[in-house]
C-alpha cells in the first residue's frame, strides 16, 4: 500500500536517514523502533512530505508520491512528535480549525469531533482550555486532530513519551481499535519495545539512519535463537567485575540494568561456575541469578550494542 524506496535524507553533509525501504500492507500495524536520533522523525516526515528526501522516493500504490503531496495527504494522518496546538483555545475549538483545514464542516465534522474525543476518553473536557491541559491529554487531542479526515494510514511518532499512565493506556486502546476493529494501517514509532510488541504485527529497528533488522517478534527473536539472557542480582556494583565478565569469551554483552547484571552469553555455555568464582574474587555476593529468554530488547541490545533508551 506505502513504501519507501532507498530514502535518503542528508543535512549539510551529516545524512540523516539512508536507504531506508521500508512497506506497510493494508491493515497492518508496524512499529518503528530506535534511539533518540536514529532518523525516525526525519523518515515520517519524509514519507509524510513535509519533508524533501536527498534521493529515494515514496510511493503510495506503487504511485511515486513526492511530486504529488496531495495524494498521500489524503489518505494519511501524522501525529507528530511535538504537540501542534493552539494554547489559547478550547481543545474543541482545536478540532473544528483542524477539521475545516481538512475540508470538513457541519454535522459531519461535528459527530467524528465527538466519536473521536470519546474515543480519547476526552469528552467531557472538551470546552476547556489546551493550555490547562495535561501533557498527556494534549497528545490526546493531538491524535483526533490527526484522525478526524479518517484517514486509511496512521503515522505515530512517539505518542507515549513522558506522559501518564492513564493517557498511554488511552492511546495504546486507540490505536489498538483503529488497527483492529476498523482496519486503519499503522505505523507507530516508539523508544518501548514492549508497547511495539504489544500493537505491532512486525516491526523495523532503525539506528544511525538505517534499517538494521525487520520482521515479525520470532523472527528478530531468532536474531538470538543461539544466546541466553543471565541476570544476576549482586549486593553492590563494582566496575572490576563487569570488566572482568566482558572479557569473558562465551559472554557477548554485559549491561546494568534495573534487575541486575545483564548478560547474554552463548547458549549452553558452562559459564555459571566461572561468574561465581569472579563474583568471589571481587568480593561481590551473589544474590539471585536466573536464565531468561532473550526479549527484543536484548536483540536490540546484541545490534547495536546499546540499549534503547541510551
Ligand atoms: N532540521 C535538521 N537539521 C539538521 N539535522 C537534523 C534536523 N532534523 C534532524 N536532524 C538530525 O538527523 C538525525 C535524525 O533525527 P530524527 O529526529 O529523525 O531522529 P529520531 O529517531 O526521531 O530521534 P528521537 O527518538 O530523538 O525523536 C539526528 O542526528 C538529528 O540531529
Ligand atoms: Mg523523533
Amino acid at each position: 500500500m506505502l513504501e519507501t524506496v532507498e530514502l535518503r535524507k542528508v543535512y549539510k553533509g551529516k545524512i540523516a536517514v539512508q536507504e531506508v525501504s521500508l512497506y506497510l500492507d493494508q491493515g497492518e500495524s508496524v512499529g518503528l523502533i530506535g534511539p533518540n536520533g536514529a532518523g525516525k522523525s526525519t523518515t515520517i516526515s519524509m514519507i509524510s512530505s513535509l519533508l524533501k528526501p536527498t534521493s529515494g522516493d515514496v510511493r503510495l500504490h506503487g504511485k511515486s508520491v513526492i511530486q504529488q503531496p496531495q495524494a498521500i495527504r489524503k489518505v494519511l494522518g501524522v501525529v507528530p512528535q511535538e504537540i501542534a496546538l493552539y494554547e489559547e483555545l478550547t481543545a474543541y475549538e482545536n478540532l473544528k480549525f483542524f477539521g475545516r483545514v481538512y475540508g470538513l464542516k457541519g454535522k459531519e465534522l461535528e459527530q467524528k469531533i465527538q466519536e473521536l474525543l470519546e474515543m480519547v476518553g476526552l469528552r467531557d473536557r472538551q470546552k476547556e482550555l489546551i493550555k490547562t491541559y495535561s501533557g498527556g491529554m494534549k497528545r490526546r487531542i493531538n491524535i483526533v486532530a490527526a484522525l478526524l479526515h479518517e484517514p486509511q494510514i496512521v503515522i505515530m511518532d512517539e505518542p507515549t513519551v513522558g506522559i501518564d499512565p492513564q493517557s498511554r493506556n488511552h492511546i495504546l486502546e486507540t490505536v489498538r481499535l483503529l488497527n483492529r476493529v476498523q482496519g486503519t494501517t499503522v505505523l507507530y514509532t516508539s523508544h518501548y519495545m514492549e508497547e511495539v510488541e504489544q500493537l505491532c504485527q512486525r516491526m523495523y529497528i532503525m539506528d544511525h539512519g538505517q534499517i538494521i533488522a525487520a520482521g515479525t517478534r520470532e523472527e528478530l527473536q531468532h536474531i538470538l535463537a543461539g544466546e541466553d539472557t543471565i541476570i544476576i542480582q549482586l549486593s553492590h556494583k563494582e566496575f572490576g567485575l563487569t570488566q572482568e565478565l566482558e572479557s569473558f569469551e562465551s559472554i557477548r554483552q554485559v549491561e546494568e540494568t534495573e534487575q541486575g547484571l545483564k548478560l547474554i552469553v552463548i547458549k549452553n555455555s558452562p559459564i555459571m561456575s566461572r561468574i561465581v568464582q569472579a563474583a568471589e574474587r571481587h568480593h561481590v555476593q551473589i544474590l539471585n541469578i536466573h536464565v531468561q529468554s532473550p526479549s527484543l530488547e536484548d536483540v536490540f541490545l546484541h545490534l547495536t550494542g546499546r540499549t534503547l533508551r541510551d
